[in-house]
């Protein structure tokens, strides 16, 4: 909680589900939730990674509960947010963050591959989505984990690029069909995040400074970066938003090579300055 502005007890009395939550920038998300009050229950596949990323939190005085379960299978989906209003007696947050990658040219991707990325993030998306609709009734907050890797085109990114787009789509739309039952719903894009899993997937060390360079900010994000925009968001500053996807990425998807190189334009406004 380095540099939150946020006082402790924001979420106080919030309980928050997140998937995916048991690594990465999700971890970083249900550390920055906890901190700042909320009880929070992960869910993923694997139940050690989860139960160890309880513990650790747990040592932060987070309350913490894991619940395994796969967000392609819908009883999966029901059962986690079943076990988890159990656990904690209701459920205010959803933080969709489950989601898997690689990297593959279109013409090498088998459909299979296609279909597993579209059914991990964006079907996975609209499960937990679905299930936890009459919970979130009243006053409740979906968080949609997207990227900005479909603003422009990425290469060898297809896959989820296109996952990631329905999800911003779903964004859109279920904050349009159910800001009327007291739901908002919005997104978070993140840029690179330094010392994640889906960095080492994507950028091999040798470049990393590279990207830090491309980045207008000059630096990667971190986890609790995306963990601060979390607790904005579902913080009662962001009462009014609903249907946006907040990008924390430093300026990178903005940003492009120079057509023409700086100093050259630099001299060409010079030469083209009214005397
Ligand atoms: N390149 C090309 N195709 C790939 C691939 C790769 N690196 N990894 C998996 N696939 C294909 C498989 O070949 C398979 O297709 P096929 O049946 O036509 O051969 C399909 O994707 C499913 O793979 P499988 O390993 O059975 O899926 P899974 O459900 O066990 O795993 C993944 C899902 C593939 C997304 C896996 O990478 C994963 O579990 N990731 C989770 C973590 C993660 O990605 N986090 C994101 C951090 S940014």
């Amino acid at each position: 909680m380095s540099h939150s502005p946020f006082q402790a007890d924001t979420l106080k009395n919030q309980v928050a589900l997140i998937t995916g939550g048991g690594s990465g920038i999700c971890l970083g998300v249900v550390r920055s939730l906890g901190l700042h009050g909320a009880k929070v229950a992960i869910m993923g596949r694997n139940l050690e990674k989860l139960q160890q990323a309880c513990s650790e939190l747990e040592q932060q005085n987070i309350d913490c509960y894991a619940v395994q379960g796969d967000v392609r299978d819908p009883e999966l989906c029901q059962n986690a947010i079943d076990q988890t209003i159990k656990h904690f007696g209701g459920l205010n947050i959803l933080v969709n963050g489950a989601a898997g990658n690689f990297l593959c040219a279109p013409e090498d991707l088998s459909p299979n591959g296609f279909k597993t990325v579209i059914d991990i993030d964006l079907c996975g998306t609209f499960n937990m989505c679905h299930f936890a609709y009459p919970h979130l009734k009243g006053q409740g907050l979906i968080l949609n984990i997207s990227a900005t890797l479909h603003y422009t085109g990425t290469p060898f990114q297809l896959h989820v690029s296109a996952a990631k787009a329905g999800i911003d789509a779903l964004t859109l739309n279920l904050a349009t069909e159910w800001g009327a039952d007291g739901i908002r719903v919005c997104g978070i894009a993140p840029g690179p995040i330094g010392d994640t899993e889906g960095m080492k997937r994507l950028a091999p060390p040798q470049i990393l400074e590279q990207v830090k360079e491309s980045v207008p900010l000059k630096r990667f994000g971190s986890v609790e970066d995306i963990g601060i925009a979390a607790v904005f968001l579902a913080s009662s500053a962001a009462h009014y938003i609903t249907g946006e996807t907040l990008v924390v990425d430093g300026g990178q998807w903005a940003s492009k090579p120079a057509m023409i190189p700086k100093e050259l334009v630099k001299q060409m406004s010079q030469a083209n300055r009214k005397k």
